[in-house]
């Protein structure tokens, strides 16, 4: 089975197509457009989407030999993320469902995250814990089966990657702020600033971000809003650590109150090397898998995979459906 999945949640235009459980070919359209706004302008991303649905489509087609006639069944995301962006990715998915005659397939953007670990792991067996940590979620999971997922922990307030994004931002660096932060970390010290652990010591699993991006804030203004270029790198390596620190401490709460150890992590910030590295110290004797950097960040072949997976167990969608900013992962449609 073929299946073309598209992916346009936010400012990634991306199209990929999975033959029984394989990733033939992955297109991912970085949307350059939205870094001097210092974050995803959501006009901008629904335009841009538009101009490049169709020739990344192609490029996909092109680069995996297989022909339109060959796709058997079309996967889309459906949600969360940019209402315009989402709506751009589904009336072009619907289009080609009716045009070729083949099934229509909405897949959860962060169902497509917690299960890109299969394509590369896939004797990962169940049950797992699953952090999530993108650009809009930071949660803990415990998977039990598929479609049996129960939350753990969330945020009270802002997302990890956000953190990293609004971070970046008063530390006069580009978006996406996460690879940003990494960059500069690299030459820091991570010792040299303390940043706020909010939570750190209560026994909940629930993260809390906006104090540490608010302590940023108040480090920023002591300099009049411009840091230095000379401390940038310990700054940052210090905040990242911060983020790091606090999301390792809850996982490894929710590995004690589970005594679950098999632990998966996916999503946007699931592309950073010190988050990667600390977790494997940390959780020396659990198995800890991550996906590889593509498919941490926004891609299609999350949702091709995932759409197949779905379609092979019986699942379609109506061409009726619709698209949801808000989706959560146990918001099955
Ligand atoms: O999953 P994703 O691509 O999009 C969403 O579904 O949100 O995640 C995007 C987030 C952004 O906040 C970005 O700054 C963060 O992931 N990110 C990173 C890294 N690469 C992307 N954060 C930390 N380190 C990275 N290397
Ligand atoms: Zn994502």
């Amino acid at each position: 089975m073929n299946v073309l999945g598209f992916e346009t949640s936010c400012d990634e235009t991306a199209v990929s197509i999975c033959s029984n459980g394989k990733i033939v070919s992955s297109i991912v359209a970085s949307q350059q457009n939205h870094s001097k706004f210092g974050g995803v302008v959501p006009e901008v991303a629904s335009r841009m989407h538009e101009k490049l649905l169709l020739t990344t489509m192609k490029k996909c087609l092109d680069d995996s030999k297989i022909s339109k006639k060959k796709i058997d069944a079309i996967a889309v995301t459906i949600g969360p993320g940019l209402m315009g962006a989402l709506l751009t990715g589904v009336s072009f998915a619907k289009g080609l469902s009716v045009g070729l005659n083949i099934p229509l397939i909405g897949v959860n953007h962060m169902e497509a995250h917690l299960f890109s670990n299969f394509i590369e792991y896939p004797d990962l067996e169940f049950p797992f814990l699953c952090l999530l940590v993108s650009g809009g979620h930071t949660q803990i999971w415990k998977v039990k089966n598929f479609r049996d997922y129960i939350l753990l922990g969330d945020t009270r307030d802002d997302a990890a990657g956000e953190a990293f994004d609004k971070g970046a931002r008063l530390l006069g660096l580009s978006y996406p702020g996460g690879i940003e932060i990494e960059k500069q970390s690299k030459n820091g010290n991570s010792n040299k600033y303390k940043f706020p652990l909010a939570l750190y010591n209560s026994k909940e699993i629930e993260f809390s971000f906006s104090g540490l991006k608010s302590s940023l804030l108040r480090f920023s203004q002591k300099f009049n809003g411009e840091i230095p270029k000379n401390i940038i790198s310990d700054v940052a390596a210090s905040y990242q650590k911060a983020i790091v620190d606090s999301l390792l401490n809850k996982l490894k709460l929710a590995e004690q109150k589970t005594k679950i150890s098999t632990i998966v992590i996916g999503g946007g910030v699931a592309a950073n090397q010190s988050l990667r590295e600390k977790t494997s110290i940390i959780f020396k004797n659990s198995r800890v898998l991550f996906p590889s950097l593509q498919l941490c960040t926004d891609n299609a072949a999350m949702i091709a995979f995932l759409g197949e997976k779905l379609i092979k167990k019986g699942f379609k969608s109506n061409i009726s459906v619709g698209v949801y900013p808000n989706l959560k992962l146990n918001d099955l449609k």
